[in-house]
């Protein structure tokens, strides 16, 4: 019988091409391992939470990551009206403001957007008045010298308490709303409105006198720097309530529901006082006309924030 001898040829062949083939796997496998966003960034400093957390980052802020270690990129990143041009302004503002506290992200973002991460009244400028309705008045946004809308007309005792007058449309608005309202049960009584430069003045003062500056400040406008004298805004009460139980009233509960819908939004809610400047007040409705209400209303942010946003081009 003939031996059948293998061939040693094909067999070196085969075994070459398989042994290059698994070695140019491991090679390439470790030139993928080392060029790879997750071993970088680990050699930053970055931890594999955080690692995670900025590979599903845009390329931008992945960049920068691999630059250095920030400990704020994460959670700034992932803010829904976060600005990349802002970061710097971001970073400082954290640094200066939340020394051994912990970070309201949401806050800070907020505060840059709308230009307000300084102290009130020290970087003011005239507001932009060709906005119509729109007009942002301000811990940081002020009137013109002498402003006085010239459409104001006096408010009926129906609608009011005396010696009440608002600018025409807003007027028109209201009743409409009242209206409304009074077939709901409601009665709405406005108890403040148009406020020349002189009352805004007074009333401020009043409450400068009796308690100082910080808490005149926390209740009321400089003058040219309040939404009263602008005509367009409203303070809204029922009979029976005052600042201290409005906010617990069937009323309240109606214009909550109901007020965007006539054209006015609540321009200074609860828990919001670090970005609108004021203390809560559930009775000061602004008039913005019924669209622009509306889109605010539904956006769930301050007038601040949303002028900041959409309105401010
Ligand atoms: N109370 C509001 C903030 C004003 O004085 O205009
Ligand atoms: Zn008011």
């Amino acid at each position: 019988m003939k031996k059948r001898r293998l061939k040693k040829g094909p067999i070196i062949f085969l075994g070459g091409l398989i042994l290059t083939i698994v070695l140019f796997s491991i090679v390439i496998g470790l030139y993928k391992h080392y060029t790879s966003y997750e071993y970088k960034l680990g050699k930053i400093g970055y931890n594999d939470e955080e690692i995670n957390e900025i590979i599903k980052l845009d390329k931008t802020y992945i960049d920068y990551a691999l630059k250095k270690y920030d400990k704020y990129l994460i959670s700034l990143a992932n803010q829904k009206y976060f600005i990349w041009s802002r970061y710097d302004e971001y970073v400082s503002f954290i640094k200066k403001n939340y020394k051994n506290k912990s970070i309201d992200y949401k806050f800070v973002v907020s505060k840059v957007n709308t230009n307000t991460n300084y102290d009130y009244y020290t970087h003011t400028s005239k507001t932009d008045m060709n906005k119509g309705y729109a007009i942002l008045v301000n811990k940081y946004h002020s009137l013109p010298d002498k402003y006085a809308p010239d459409d104001i007309v006096s408010m009926s005792n129906q609608y009011a308490y005396p010696n009440n007058s608002i600018r025409s449309d807003v007027y028109e608005a209201f009743k409409k709303m009242s209206k409304k309202a009074k077939e709901d049960g409601i009665t709405l009584i406005v108890n403040s409105s148009y406020r020349d430069y002189a009352s805004q003045k007074k009333i401020y003062e009043e409450y400068e006198d009796k308690r100082g500056q910080k808490y005149a400040d926390s209740v009321a406008a400089r003058p040219n720097y309040s939404e009263h004298q602008t005509g367009l805004a409203l303070d809204i009460f029922t009979p029976g309530a005052g600042m201290k139980n409005f906010e617990n009233t069937k009323a309240f509960e109606w214009l909550s529901k109901n007020a965007y819908k006539y054209g006015f939004i609540l321009r200074y809610p609860k828990d919001k006082d670090g970005l609108t400047g004021y203390a809560y007040e559930s009775w000061h409705y602004r008039f913005l006309g019924e669209d622009l209400a509306k889109k605010v209303f539904d956006s769930g942010l301050t007038f601040d924030e949303y002028y900041a946003y959409y309105l401010d081009k």
